[in-house]
């Protein structure tokens, strides 16, 4: 069951970028259902709040179920149905533009969301009273998209990004021997799926790549900051809790009063970990929007250390899909925001966009306040982009026969033959 909240916070997190406040239809402590889904209830209170987010998966924030969720492909499923409910009872918001928007793991599991509601548009037989969602694009800030990829540009982040060295040169050394040693760690897990050789991926991460990064006393999500704790890099994580604890704010989004709210839960953590499926092979489902006209945008705040714009910028560039020579031969074009800075960088081919956001960090919304629109100048980047390029339009209307997702695209299938 997902209760909807308003909180934003830092581990998991996810937009769902829908007008959830002021739906005047609503009624007051309302169970949503849907025959097609009878194990799942959304529990409705209206806040007065404007409300965005979907905290996901169960026993996040405010969500909790009665199982346990511990992979993406289920997760992701959950959330399906939860815009099924949820646009069931709300049908006016169905006809909308649907784009969904997240950050670091996110890289894995709005893929797999989009993949579904993708999936189940061309394959809504399988779901009584099914109703079709206009999913436009997906958004991905700061993304785990792919570890063996990725994980090779912590040394060069941390000894020579364009913010220059943090760490000294012996350090840097050793990281950079380590990090051989790690991609090794990763190839082994990706070969073998297993829940122990996932656990020495990341606890070798976190004792190689972070902790001298962290001894250094610098920031993970943000190269330019001295700090090493979330709560003194970002005291304001401490204020999310306090207030989404707090009576009046239970009661305001109908929240049990007992109920207490934690950013995030080591159970699921580790339940995910042991599952072996913390990462899954996740550019499939990405070429696979790509394929059916669902925009993706690949965006990356570039001062962040621990999902660092280099491997995101290098994973785009080798994520298989049928336009990857054509976005790697793209010009670099720099972003102009609204306000006329010249704030970063982007490549675009095909409905497919990498953008490096120039001075940001992790969180990119919080590091870019000036405009407060940033995420917004990046949605609007983002749609004009594709909408205003003719050439764009017309490669994508090219491609308009709209490839049905057939049973070997089922998720499952790529999961076990990939990883
Ligand atoms: C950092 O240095 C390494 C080794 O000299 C080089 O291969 C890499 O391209 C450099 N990275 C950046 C971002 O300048
Ligand atoms: C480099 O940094 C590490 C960790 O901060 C420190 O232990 C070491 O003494 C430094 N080495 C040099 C040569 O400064
Ligand atoms: C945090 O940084 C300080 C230096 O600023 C360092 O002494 C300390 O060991 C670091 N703490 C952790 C947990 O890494
Ligand atoms: C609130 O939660 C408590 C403890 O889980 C439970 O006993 C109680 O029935 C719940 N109250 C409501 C109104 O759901
Ligand atoms: C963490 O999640 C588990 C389910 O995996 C749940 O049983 C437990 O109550 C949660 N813990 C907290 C503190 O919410
Ligand atoms: C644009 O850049 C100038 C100069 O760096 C800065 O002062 C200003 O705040 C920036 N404006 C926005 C909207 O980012």
């Amino acid at each position: 069951m997902i209760i909807l909240t308003h909180s934003k916070f830092e581990t998991i997190f996810l937009v769902l970028n829908l007008l959830l406040c002021h739906f005047a239809s609503a009624q007051w402590d309302k169970i949503l259902t849907h025959d097609a889904f009878p194990e799942h209830k959304i529990k409705l209170k209206e806040p007065h709040l404007c409300d965005k987010t979907v905290q996901q998966p169960s026993y996040i924030g405010y969500s909790y179920g009665g199982d346990d969720v511990s992979d993406t492909l289920t997760a992701a499923l959950d959330v399906y149905v939860f815009l099924q409910i949820f646009f069931r009872e709300f049908h006016h918001y169905a006809k909308l533009d649907f784009h969904l928007a997240g950050e670091s793991f996110a890289g894995q599991w709005l893929p797999t969301i989009a993949f579904d509601i993708n999936k189940y548009n061309y394959n809504h037989d399988a779901i009584r009273n099914f109703i079709h969602i206009n999913l436009e694009s997906i958004l991905i800030g700061n993304g785990l998209m792919d570890p063996l990829v990725q994980f090779k540009y912590y040394p060069d982040m941390a000894c020579n990004s364009s913010y220059g060295p943090v760490l000294n040169h012996s350090t840097c050394n050793q990281l950079r021997k380590d990090c051989k040693q790690l991609i090794k760690l990763v190839k082994k897990y990706y070969n073998s799926k297993n829940a122990i050789d996932c656990m020495n991926v990341i606890n070798f991460c976190q004792d190689k790549m972070y902790q001298p990064y962290e001894m250094a006393g610098k920031n993970l999500r943000d190269i330019r900051k001295s700090c090493n704790s979330s709560v003194s890099c970002y005291p304001e994580l401490l204020n999310i809790v306090k207030y989404s604890n707090r009576q009046d704010v239970k009661t305001e989004l109908g929240i049990n009063s007992s109920f207490v709210f934690y950013t995030k839960n080591l159970t699921v953590h580790y339940n995910f970990i042991y599952s072996g499926s913390w990462i899954i092979p996740i550019d499939i489902y990405i070429s696979s929007l790509l394929k059916n006209n669902i925009r993706v945008l690949i965006y990356a705040g570039d001062a962040d250390y621990g999902s660092n714009w280099l491997g995101v910028d290098a994973w785009t560039k080798v994520f298989r899909w049928s336009g990857t020579k054509g976005f790697n031969e793209a010009n670099i074009t720099p972003w102009i925001t609204a306000s006329g800075n010249y704030s970063g960088e982007f490549r675009t081919f095909k409905g497919f966009t990498f953008l490096r956001i120039f001075e940001a960090g992790h969180y990119v919304p919080h590091d870019q306040p000036v405009s407060t629109k940033t995420i917004a100048e990046i949605m609007r980047k983002h749609l004009l982009e594709v909408e205003n390029k003719e050439e764009i339009v017309g490669i994508m209307n090219d491609d308009k026969k709209m490839s049905k997702i057939n049973n070997k695209d089922l998720p499952i299938a790529y999961h076990d033959e990939i990883l």
